[in-house]
C-alpha cells in the first residue's frame, strides 16, 4: 500500500497521472508499453574515465555548461557542498529562492535576500547564474488567491516579472521564464495547463511573461521549461507536440523566447521507454526553430530499484549516460544541469523515497560529495560530445 502511494505520487509529479489514477504501477505501465523488459544493470557498460578534470571543466572543453540547482538553506552551512559545487559547476541554480512565492511573499515587499547570495555565491566563485522561475502554477505566495482577479491580473504579473528579472539583470545568464504550462489532461486543444494566470489573462499569458523579461533584461537567455516528456508513451508523445505547437505558435509571433528546458527527471527503471531515436529527432525540430536547448533538472530515480548498491549506482549511471550522449549528439544543446549535486541534498528523498527507508542515490555525488559511477557517466558524455 505504502509503495504504491509512492508510486502514484511520483507518477503524478512526473506526468504519468493518467496510468497512475487507475492504480497501475511502474512495473505494471513497462508490460503495457515496454515489450522489451530486461535484467536492468546486468550489462556491462563500461564507465572508465581518463583523469581527474572536473564535470565543468569536460563540459567546457566541448563548449557546453555543467552546472547543479543548490538551496541557501543548505549551501549557506555545508561546506561541502560548497566545496564541491566551486570544484564542479559553472552554473549555479536556485532551486526555490527565485520563485514568486519566496520572493513576494508578501504583497509588493520583494525580498531577494537569499537569491542574492546565491547570485554572490556564484560571482565570486566564477559560476553563472540561472534563474528559476518566473511564472509557475505552484510556488504563488498565500495572497495570490485573495487580491489577484480579472482587473489587476495583467498588472501583477508584469510589475513582478519585471521587477525580478531588473533586479538580476547583467547578472543572470538565462531565466526559465515560464516553467510547466503544459497539461494535457486539463482538457484544452492547445494542451496548455489550466494554470491561474491562463484563466486570469488567456493563453497569451505565456507570451506577455516573455516580452517583459525580455524588456527589463535584454541579455539572458530566456527560456521555456518543461517537464516529464522524454519516454517513447502515448502520453509523452503527445505532450512533444504540444510543446513544440508551443514553441512554433511563439516563434511565429515574434517571441523573445531562445531556448527549451527540458528537465529530464529520469526514471531509474525507464531504460525500456526511452526511445534514442524518437528523442533525437524531437530535439532536431526543437533546435530547427532556432531555438538552444538546456538540460534543465536532470536526475535519476532510484525509489524501486533493488536495494544493492552497486547494481543500483550501474543502472543510475547506464541512464545518465545512454540519455546524455543521446541530447549531446544535438548541437542546440548548450548545458546540462543537474537537480542538485550531492545525494545528500535532493528533492527526491521526500518525493520519491525508497520503501526500504534507505537513502536516494539520483546525482553525481554520493552523500559524503566523492564521484560515483552517475559522475563517469556524464563526464564520458561531456567527453565523447561533438564540440559546440
Ligand atoms: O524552506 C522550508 C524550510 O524552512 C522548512 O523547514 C521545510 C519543511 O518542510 O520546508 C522548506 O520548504 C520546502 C522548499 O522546497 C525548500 O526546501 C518546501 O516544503 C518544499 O515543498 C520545496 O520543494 C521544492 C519544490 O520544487 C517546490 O518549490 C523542491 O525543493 C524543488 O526541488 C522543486 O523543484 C521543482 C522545480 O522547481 C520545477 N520542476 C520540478 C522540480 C522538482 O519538484
Amino acid at each position: 500500500m505504502f509503495n504504491n502511494r509512492i508510486t502514484r505520487r511520483r507518477s503524478l509529479w512526473l506526468g504519468l497521472g493518467a496510468l497512475a489514477t487507475i492504480g497501475m504501477s511502474n512495473k505494471f505501465i513497462h508490460t503495457y508499453y515496454g515489450g522489451n523488459m530486461r535484467a536492468l544493470g546486468e550489462t556491462n557498460q563500461d564507465f572508465t574515465v581518463v583523469g581527474t578534470a572536473s564535470l565543468r571543466q569536460r563540459a567546457a572543453a566541448k563548449g557546453l555548461i555543467y552546472g547543479a540547482a543548490a538551496n541557501y538553506e543548505t549551501l549557506s552551512v555545508d561546506t561541502g557542498l560548497a566545496n564541491s559545487l566551486i570544484q564542479e559547476c559553472g552554473m549555479l541554480v536556485p532551486e526555490g529562492e527565485l520563485k514568486w512565492g519566496f520572493v513576494q511573499g508578501i504583497r509588493n515587499q520583494f525580498d531577494f535576500t537569499q537569491g542574492d547570495w546565491l547570485a554572490n555565491f556564484a560571482s565570486t566563485h566564477n559560476m553563472l547564474f540561472r534563474g528559476h522561475t518566473l511564472v509557475w502554477h505552484l510556488v504563488l505566495p498565500e495572497w495570490f488567491d485573495e487580491i489577484v482577479n480579472q482587473q489587476n491580473a495583467e498588472g501583477i504579473f508584469t510589475e513582478h516579472i519585471a521587477t525580478v528579472t531588473q533586479h538580476y539583470a547583467g547578472q543572470m545568464h538565462s531565466w526559465d521564464v515560464v516553467n510547466e504550462a503544459i497539461d494535457i489532461d486539463d482538457g484544452r486543444a492547445d494542451g496548455l495547463r489550466q494554470a491561474p494566470w491562463l484563466q486570469l489573462l488567456g493563453p497569451d499569458y505565456i507570451e506577455l511573461a516573455f516580452r517583459v523579461a525580455a524588456e527589463a533584461d535584454p541579455n539572458a537567455l530566456l527560456v521555456y521549461n518543461e517537464t516529464a516528456f522524454e519516454y517513447d508513451t502515448p502520453r509523452d508523445e503527445a505532450r512533444r507536440i504540444a510543446i513544440l505547437n508551443l514553441l512554433e505558435r511563439l516563434k511565429s509571433r515574434g517571441t523573445p523566447i531562445h531556448g527549451l528546458g527540458i528537465q529530464s527527471h529520469l526514471l531509474g527503471d525507464g531504460k525500456p521507454y526511452f526511445n534514442a531515436q524518437k528523442f533525437r529527432q524531437f530535439l532536431a525540430d526543437v533546435a530547427s526553430l532556432g531555438l538552444k536547448i538546456f538540460i534543465t533538472e536532470l536526475d535519476v530515480t532510484d525509489d524501486v530499484l533493488a536495494f544493492d548498491i552497486d547494481n543500483r549506482d550501474r543502472i543510475i549511471a547506464e541512464v545518465y549516460e545512454d540519455y546524455l550522449s543521446t541530447v549531446l549528439d544535438e548541437p542546440a544543446v548548450i548545458a546540462v544541469l543537474t537537480w542538485g549535486l550531492s545525494d545528500k541534498v535532493t528533492w527526491l528523498s521526500d518525493y520519491a523515497p525508497r520503501a526500504d527507508s534507505e537513502a536516494v542515490r539520483p546525482l553525481p555525488l554520493n552523500s559524503n560529495f566523492q564521484r560515483k559511477l552517475a559522475w563517469n557517466a556524464i563526464a564520458r558524455a561531456f567527453d565523447n560530445a561533438p564540440t559546440r
